[in-house]
C-alpha cells in the first residue's frame, strides 16, 4: 500500500498524528514561529528533554516526546537559512525531510505531519522548498512502508495552494 501525501491548512500543534516535525534551531531550546508554538503547546517538560539532547546540526533530526500535544512524538529538525541557494541549502533541506522520515519510521510512526521547514524566519522560497519537500518525502517513504500518511501542514492559504499544486503533479 502506498503512503498518502496530502496538504492541509492549520496549526500543527493540534494535529492528531503519531509525530509532528518542528522547524527548530540548532540549540533545540525553542524560538519563534512554529518552534515557539510547539514549545508553548507542549509545555515546559519539552524544553527539559531538549536540554539533554545537546543541540542538533542543520539537516539532522532528533526526537522527543509530545508531552501536552496530541502527537506522541516531536521530531526536531534544523533547516538551512536561505543565503541565495548556492550554499548547500537544497542538500540541507533534503536532509531534514529525509532524516525526519527515517526517525519517524524508526519509532513506529504511522502518521507524520511536517510544517514548511525553513520558509518562515529562515527565508527559503516557498515554491522551491515545497517542491523539494514533496519529492524528498515521496522518495523516502518508499523505503518505509510503515508510514501510511504524511501531511504537509501549511499555516497560510497561499502556502497550501503551492503544496496542492505540487501534490497534483
Ligand atoms: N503550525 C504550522 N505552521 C506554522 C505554525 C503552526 N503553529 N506557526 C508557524 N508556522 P518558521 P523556519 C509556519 O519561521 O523558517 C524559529 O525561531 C510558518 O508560517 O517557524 O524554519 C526557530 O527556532 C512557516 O510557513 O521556521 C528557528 O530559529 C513555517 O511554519 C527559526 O525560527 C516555518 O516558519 C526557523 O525558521
Amino acid at each position: 500500500m502506498s503512503t498518502i501525501l496530502r496538504a492541509i491548512q492549520g496549526d500543527i500543534t493540534k494535529m492528531p498524528v503519531d509525530a509532528i516535525v518542528n522547524a527548530a534551531n540548532s540549540s533545540l531550546l525553542g524560538g519563534g514561529g512554529v518552534d515557539g508554538a510547539i514549545h508553548r503547546a507542549a509545555g515546559p517538560d519539552l524544553v527539559h528533554e531538549c536540554r539533554l539532547l545537546g543541540g542538533c546540526k542543520t539537516g539532522q533530526a532528533k526526537l522527543t516526546k509530545g508531552y501536552r500535544l496530541p502527537a506522541k512524538h516531536i521530531i526536531h529538525t534544523v533547516g538551512p537559512v536561505w543565503r541565495g541557494g548556492t550554499n548547500g541549502e537544497p542538500e540541507l533541506l533534503t536532509a531534514c525531510y529525509r532524516s525526519s522520515v527515517e526517525l519517524a519510521a524508526k519509532h513506529g510512526s504511522v502518521s507524520l505531519a511536517f510544517p514548511s521547514i525553513s520558509t518562515g524566519i529562515y527565508g527559503y522560497p516557498i515554491e522551491l522548498a515545497a517542491n523539494l519537500a514533496v519529492s524528498t518525502v515521496r522518495t523516502a517513504v518508499e523505503q518505509f512502508p510503515g508510514i501510511q500518511e504524511v501531511i504537509f501542514c501549511c499555516f497560510s492559504q497561499a502556502d497550501l495552494a503551492v503544496y496542492e499544486a505540487i501534490l497534483k503533479q
